[in-house]
């Protein structure tokens, strides 16, 4: 017998409706429900996804019980008090990227989670995706040598809109916090834990940061060299570079991609793997695994890591001196 997750979906914006879509690829998931601030504004949504039940306040979503698992999609700053919610109503909880606005909010999650032997996990897409798995392949294989470098960019261009998500500080905006959060992530699987932070920053016109830069240096001598920006659509690759070989991830290496393997005998393997949708779906369906098989958390990003990760966010902020008002 199939094995459903079924969903409540909490802020219905641009990336709950992208989840969404990807979710109706997945015979073993369905939407449930869906949980808005303000009664009326999710109708749209709800008759698009087929959604049966509208609850105008995000404690009557945590509160249904044919929701098995709740996607957290509002902005960043209120990631902490929507997962709290959920996860003191007892479910399975998937946090959109960043996880929190600090490591000290994930902690208390995290705290909570284990209390209460609930799911949770971060919807950083990335690490599901199935060229992602098929690096880390690579990576165990030991064809790349000893690692020496990672780079890995996220850029993009946005019209400055003081109102828009990305530059308002009352929304979590910045580069840092939405599109560095990837490459400080990838190079977390990568390499793990640094011991040393630097990173250099501009601000945007509303005080956010609009392009940071970031190296990290590993226990071994290995870095990471990664960059941000709200002022450029770059090229977002990504590379890995060892003694014997590296790996070239075609931009954008966040997302459904391809890369090639280049190995300093000569060898070039290149690696294409076709998906369909958004590339949600792969989060999803690791949220639905856990699930069946008792898991609290997913060993492709666990907890430990996903804090680990904010506290390296942490120390960037803290050198750059990105604060966000008090909430
Ligand atoms: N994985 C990805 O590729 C990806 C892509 C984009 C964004 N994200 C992440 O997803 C989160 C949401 O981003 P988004 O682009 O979907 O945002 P969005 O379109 O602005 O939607 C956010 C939703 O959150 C709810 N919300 C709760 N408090 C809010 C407030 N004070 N102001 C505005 N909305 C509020 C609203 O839903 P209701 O009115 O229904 O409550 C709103 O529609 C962010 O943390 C972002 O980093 C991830």
């Amino acid at each position: 017998m199939t094995h459903m997750t079924h969903w409540g979906i909490l802020g219905a914006g641009g990336i709950a409706t992208r989840f969404c879509e990807d979710l109706e690829l997945l015979p073993d998931h369905d939407v449930v429900a869906v949980g808005t601030r303000t009664a009326g504004s999710a109708d749209v949504f709800a008759r698009r996804f087929g959604v049966a039940h509208v609850h105008p306040a995000y404690a009557d979503l945590v509160a249904d019980p044919g929701v098995d698992a709740v996607y957290v999609a509002t902005p960043h700053p209120m990631h902490h008090d929507a997962a709290m919610l959920a996860i003191e109503a007892g479910k399975a909880v998937l946090v959109e990227k960043p996880f929190t606005m600090d490591a000290a909010e994930a902690r208390s999650l995290v705290e909570a989670a284990r209390a209460r032997g609930t799911f949770l996990m971060e919807a950083m897409w990335t690490r599901f995706l199935p060229h992602v798995a098929a690096i880390r392949e690579v990576l165990a294989s030991g064809r790349l040598g000893e690692l020496v470098l990672v780079t890995a960019e996220h850029g993009q261009w946005f019209e400055q809109d003081p109102a828009f998500r990305l530059f308002a500080p009352e929304l979590g905006g910045g580069a840092l916090l939405d599109l560095g959060i990837y490459p400080v992530s990838f190079a977390s699987m990568v390499l793990g834990r640094p011991d040393h932070v630097t990173a250099v920053s501009d601000p945007a016109f509303t005080g956010v940061d609009a392009q940071t830069s970031i190296v990290l240096r590993y226990a071994g001598g290995a870095h990471a060299v990664l960059t941000t920006t709200l002022r450029s659509f770059t090229t977002n690759g990504a590379a890995i570079n060892g003694t014997d070989g590296r790996i070239e991830i075609d931009g954008t290496f966040y997302a459904p991609t391809s890369f090639t393997v280049v190995t300093r005998d000569g060898g070039r393997e290149r690696v294409e793997i076709p998906t369909v949708g958004n590339g949600l779906r792969f989060e999803a369906a690791e949220v639905g695994r856990c699930l069946r098989e008792g898991l609290a958390e997913s060993p492709y990003l666990p907890l430990d890591e996903t804090v680990a990760i904010l506290e390296t966010m942490d120390e960037v902020r803290r050198q750059i001196g990105l604060t966000y008002p008090p909430r």
